[in-house]
């Protein structure tokens, strides 16, 4: 959703270990620090009924988790968070940084998990309230690589745990919905050391900023 020709909704999308997380707190820090209104939010969570999903989600005791049960948990927490935060943010004419969206339950749960993406884009334009992000960055980074930030980290999940297979899935599908969709996706190279992929983002969203699309958005509507 962008209002006036402003981008306003930003999400960061990306494999494992992409660093994502971190930067989209720097983005949003830099962006406050320009004076602008912005809220930082994640997925899944930013709600207490989202953290709650998440910590169902995220745990080692769901591992036989059905995967569509698992698409309804993470969309259950997205509708949520949009419905309490984000789009009344965008409402107040903020902007909103998102640390993964929609895009992630296309990339694992349709390209890692194998649900039929056509389905699963109607069962997200229903949880999203059709709102769709104006700039997305996906931060890429080799599988290997990811997995090996990851394992050295505190924050080993039930996800994190999948073949290396899910996660090639998962990253060949980020990179085919970048793809197909170039004028919203922005593809960065996460294996940079932290400050080149910063300013590359910065980059990015300065010029998004001065030069919106053109091509039209769905109009988000809340209840
Ligand atoms: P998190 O610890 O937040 O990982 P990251 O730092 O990589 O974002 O865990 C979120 C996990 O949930 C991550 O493995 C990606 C996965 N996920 C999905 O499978 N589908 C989704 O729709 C979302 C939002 C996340």
């Amino acid at each position: 959703m962008h209002w006036n020709g402003l981008i306003v909704f930003i999400t960061l999308e990306g494999p494992e270990g992409s660093g994502k997380t971190t930067q989209a707190q720097h983005l949003a820090d830099w962006l406050l620090a320009r004076g602008y209104n912005v809220l930082a939010v994640r997925e899944p969570g930013g709600t207490a009924l989202g953290d709650a999903v998440r910590h169902i989600l995220l745990d080692f005791s769901s591992t036989q988790m059905d995967a569509r049960a698992e698409l309804l948990l993470f969309c259950a927490a997205r509708a949520q968070l949009v419905n309490d935060k984000i789009l009344p943010h965008l409402i107040r004419g903020g902007i909103v940084v998102c640390d993964r969206f929609a895009d992630s339950s296309l990339a694992y749960q349709g390209h890692g998990r194998g649900l039929e993406l056509d389905i699963l884009q109607q069962v997200l334009e229903f949880a999203t309230y059709g709102l769709i992000p104006d700039l997305t960055l996906l931060l890429d980074v080799e599988v290997s690589t990811g997995l090996q930030r990851k394992t050295s980290g505190k924050d080993w999940n039930r996800l994190d745990a999948e073949a290396l297979d899910f996660h090639h899935h998962v990253r060949n599908g980020y990179l085919s919905l970048a793809g197909n969709e170039p004028s919203r996706w922005e593809i960065i190279n996460a294996e940079l050391p932290f400050d080149e992929v910063a300013t590359q983002i910065q980059r990015t969203v300065t010029n998004a900023l001065k030069n919106p699309p053109t091509s039209a958005h769905h109009q988000a509507s809340i209840t």
